[in-house]
C-alpha cells in the first residue's frame, strides 16, 4: 500500500491521528512532575522526550498547542522554572496513561492515579517515588513551532537519580522502562544487539555477510 499526501490528506481524522503518532516508530515512555507557585502538584505523561545534547545535558519535549486546553505543566514550569522527567516502568504502566486526563489544576495526578511523590534535599519539583531513573530539569528555553503552535520546551539536567546497583549508563530492558507507540500501545524494551563505535575502516564486508 503507498499512501501519498492526498490520501493522507484524506483520511479521517482519528486514523490520521492514530496512523502519524505511529509512525515514528517507539517513543519514549515519561512522566513529567512539576508545581505552581501555590503548591499544587502536577503529573503528565509525555512520549515526546528527547535528547539534544550531552555538555550541557539537555532534553527537549513536544508541548501540544496551548489555547483553550490548559497546559498545567507547562503552565507550572513557568511558573517555577523547574520539572522532573520520570521513566515510566511496566509495573506502573496503566497508572502513568491515566496521567493524561484533563484534571482541574486543583487535583493533583498523584493522588488521582495513585503514584507517589518525591522530593531530593529542596529541589523544588516532585519526582516519581515509583520510577527507577529521574531526572531534575532546570527550564532553559522554549521554541516556538509556528507550522502547527507546538513548543519544544528545552531544560537542563540539575539531578540524576538511579538505585544504588544501577549504572545510569542505563540498560533499559534491565530498568523495565517501557516504550510507546501512537498514544494508548506501551510496550516491553527488549535488548538486542551492542556494537562499537564505527569508524569507516570498521564496516564488515555486508556483501559476504547474509546476518551478523
Ligand atoms: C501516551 C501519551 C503520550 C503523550 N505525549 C504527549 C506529548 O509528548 N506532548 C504533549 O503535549 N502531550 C502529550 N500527551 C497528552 C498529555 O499527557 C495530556 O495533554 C495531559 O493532560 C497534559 O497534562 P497537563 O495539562 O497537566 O500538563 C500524551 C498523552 C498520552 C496518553
Amino acid at each position: 500500500m503507498h499512501y501519498t499526501k492526498q490520501d493522507i490528506d484524506q483520511m479521517d481524522k482519528t486514523t490520521k491521528i492514530i496512523t502519524m503518532n505511529s509512525a515514528s516508530g517507539i517513543k519514549p515512555g515519561n512522566l513529567i512532575g512539576s508545581i505552581s507557585k501555590s503548591g499544587i502538584t502536577n503529573l503528565a505523561i509525555f512520549s515526546s522526550v528527547v535528547h539534544l545534547g550531552s555538555d550541557p545535558a539537555l532534553f527537549g519535549f513536544i508541548l501540544r498547542p496551548t489555547g483553550e486546553v490548559p497546559r498545567h505543566t507547562y503552565e507550572n514550569i513557568l511558573e517555577t522554572g523547574y520539572y522532573t522527567i520520570n521513566h515510566i516502568h511496566s509495573s506502573f504502566v496503566k497508572n502513568a496513561h491515566y496521567t493524561s486526563a484533563k484534571l482541574d489544576k486543583t487535583d493533583s495526578e498523584f493522588n488521582n492515579c495513585g503514584l507517589t511523590e518525591a522530593y531530593v534535599t529542596d529541589y523544588p519539583a516532585p519526582f516519581v517515588a515509583e520510577s527507577n531513573f529521574k531526572l531534575g530539569m532546570k527550564h532553559k528555553e522554549t521554541i516556538e513551532i509556528p507550522l502547527n503552535g507546538t513548543k519544544l520546551v528545552i531544560g537542563e539536567v540539575e539531578h540524576l537519580i538511579v538505585p544504588d546497583d544501577m549504572d545510569p549508563s542505563v540498560n533499559l530492558d534491565a530498568m523495565d522502562s517501557i516504550g510507546i507507540s501512537g498514544l494508548n500501545n506501551y510496550y516491553k524494551l527488549h535488548k538486542i544487539a551492542e556494537f562499537p563505535y564505527v569508524r569507516t575502516k570498521d564496516i564488515p564486508d555486508f556483501s559476504k555477510i547474509k546476518s551478523l
